[in-house]
């Protein structure tokens, strides 16, 4: 890797928004145009499949980006709601869908707003580990979805520093908490913009969950759309969990 990785014990919520403004049209174009092959091959199909054979009428995605999936969660669905803290992404989601409910907020900040619409189903794909405050966002989701079904994508922390080759960095320890700055780039382009997610331990999301009133149903490690030969660990783990009433 050319450009470096950087490690933070903290970054504030406004640059990770300010760095989703900045990335979300590019993420947009790749998802429409079918060049994000790992959210095309092992994200989206591992959700929907989920979502199809539930039978949640009520949905609410977590940290919805530019809503390409959350349109596809309204096809299935009677109340759809997408949410996500970055106007830019929500801007585009509401522009290519007109009739799903978007609006511009944190998962913490919609359920502080004091909503009390309950979800049957809340999907939260990607978004765990780029949340800064986990027990917020883990918490917020359980109360989205009290009674129901979250469904998340993560990062697979044990081997996702592998893939982007911080494993073995200075500052870098897998027990512990780091803020990991990375360059956003696609397979064939360098943007000079940057990508932050958080890494904790797997232990970390599954006290979370249990704090949070939330039994995982499933747990699942999946691949990445490479080949073996390319990288043989799973990066994305896909979990299922149901929530207290
Ligand atoms: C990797 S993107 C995933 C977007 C979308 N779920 C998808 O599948 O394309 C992560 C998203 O999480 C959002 N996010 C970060 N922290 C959040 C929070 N506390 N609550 C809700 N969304 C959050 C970011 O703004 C970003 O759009």
């Amino acid at each position: 890797m050319t450009e470096p990785v950087r490690f933070y014990d903290h970054k504030d919520e406004a640059d990770i928004v300010r760095e989703w403004d900045s990335i979300a049209p590019i993420r947009d174009r790749q998802v429409a145009l079918h060049q994000d092959t790992s959210y095309e091959r092992v994200l989206e199909p591992w959700i929907l499949g989920r979502v199809d054979r539930s039978t949640a009428k009520r949905i609410v995605d977590v940290g919805c980006g530019t809503g390409r999936l959350t349109s596809k969660l309204a096809i299935r669905s009677s109340e759809t709601l997408g949410i996500d803290p970055s106007a830019v992404s929500i801007g585009l989601a509401r522009a290519h869908d007109d009739v799903t409910r978007f609006e511009v907020a944190t998962a913490e900040e919609w359920v502080r707003r004091g909503s009390d619409a309950r979800f049957d189903l809340a999907v939260a794909n990607m978004v765990l580990m780029d949340a800064l405050d986990l027990d917020g966002i883990v918490g917020a989701l359980a109360a989205l979805a009290r009674g129901g079904v979250v469904l998340s994508t993560i990062a697979h922390p044990a081997f996702w520093p592998i893939y982007w080759e911080y494993a073995g960095s200075d500052g870098f320890s897998y027990l512990d908490e780091k803020v990991v700055e990375t360059p956003f780039r696609t397979s064939s382009q360098s943007y000079g913009l940057v990508a932050t997610h958080v890494h904790r331990p797997i232990e970390m999301y599954l006290r979370s969950f249990r704090r949070h009133g939330l039994t995982v149903t499933a747990f699942e490690e999946l691949r990445g759309p490479e080949s073996i030969e390319n990288f043989p660990y799973p990066r994305f783990i896909g979990i299922e969990a149901s929530v207290l009433p």
